[in-house]
């Protein structure tokens, strides 16, 4: 065990909007963190400072005891940091199994481009089995335009996943799926997650997968962190509960 990440006093405003407000957490190797809060509290713009995509303006990001904080999204990425966006990144005119080997083929260093050749490869199979561990082995040979929504999310999270990185970061994995498959991309997607033992911060907007998934929860609001501890204590806490009212 060890800490995997650390933020110290993570300050951004945009203009007079606050979205990081001095934000201090500590994440232990390992563990499954969720955040939660209301709109524009700053969710996602804490997932673009740890990864380079928004610098901070004060405060410091930890990785493994480096200090990353300013470095860019690339750098980051290369260091065991990926992440999946609130939209999925696919690119759109390719099949499951063609994205798979772009992430792997950006994987080894090399541009997207270069895909193609390595489908004869090694690659090939490593990219059937990552889709496997996701339940998209079936879905391979098919357009990306053509998964439903659900897919669509566990595809984004796969393609982040083989990266092999030491932490990932996903903004709503579930955000688009319908209540009724929600539950089955999250029990897949943290049986995948938990196996491999990587870390992992998601943002999510329902409370509900928030409390059945993740073993500690940060509730923002306002570019602050306003509560962090176990889902059951932290999610029936009055003040918390007000915060995120109108969430989802
Ligand atoms: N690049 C940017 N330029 C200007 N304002 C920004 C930028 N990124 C975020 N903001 C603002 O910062 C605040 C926090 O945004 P952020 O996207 O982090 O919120 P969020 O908690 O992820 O919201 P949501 O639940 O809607 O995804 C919002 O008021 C947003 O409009
Ligand atoms: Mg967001």
């Amino acid at each position: 065990m060890g800490v995997v990440l650390e933020t110290v006093e993570l300050t951004k405003y945009f203009g007079v909007v606050k979205a990081a407000d001095g934000i201090s957490v500590r994440v232990e190797e390992g563990e499954l963190v969720g955040i939660i809060g209301p709109n524009g509290s700053g969710k996602t713009t804490f997932l673009n400072l740890i990864t380079g995509y928004v610098r901070p303006a004060r405060g410091s990001i930890w990785y493994r005891g480096k200090d990353i904080t300013g470095l860019s999204p690339r750098v980051v990425t290369r260091m065991g940091i990926a992440r999946s966006f609130q939209i999925p990144q696919l690119y759109g005119g390719l099949t499951v199994l063609e994205n798979m080997l772009v992430a792997l083929a950006i994987r080894a260093g090399r541009s997207g481009e270069f895909w193609r050749p390595l489908q004869e490869d090694a690659r090939l199979e490593e990219a059937m089995q990552t889709l496997s561990e996701f339940g998209l082995e079936g879905a391979a040979a098919q357009g990306v335009s053509s998964l439903a929504e659900g897919e669509r999310k566990l595809l984004d999270v796969a393609l982040s996943f083989a990266l092999k990185p030491r932490l990932l970061l996903l903004d709503e994995p579930t955000s688009g799926v319908s209540v009724k498959d929600k539950f089955e991309v999250m029990d897949r997607l943290v049986r995948v997650l938990k196996s491999s033992g990587v870390t992992t911060v998601f943002v999510e907007h329902d409370l509900d997968v928030v409390m059945r998934y993740a073993e500690r929860v940060l509730v923002f609001q306002e570019g602050r962190v306003i509560a962090d501890g176990p889902p059951g204590i932290v999610l029936s806490d009055a003040e918390v509960k007000s915060a995120i009212v109108g969430t989802g």
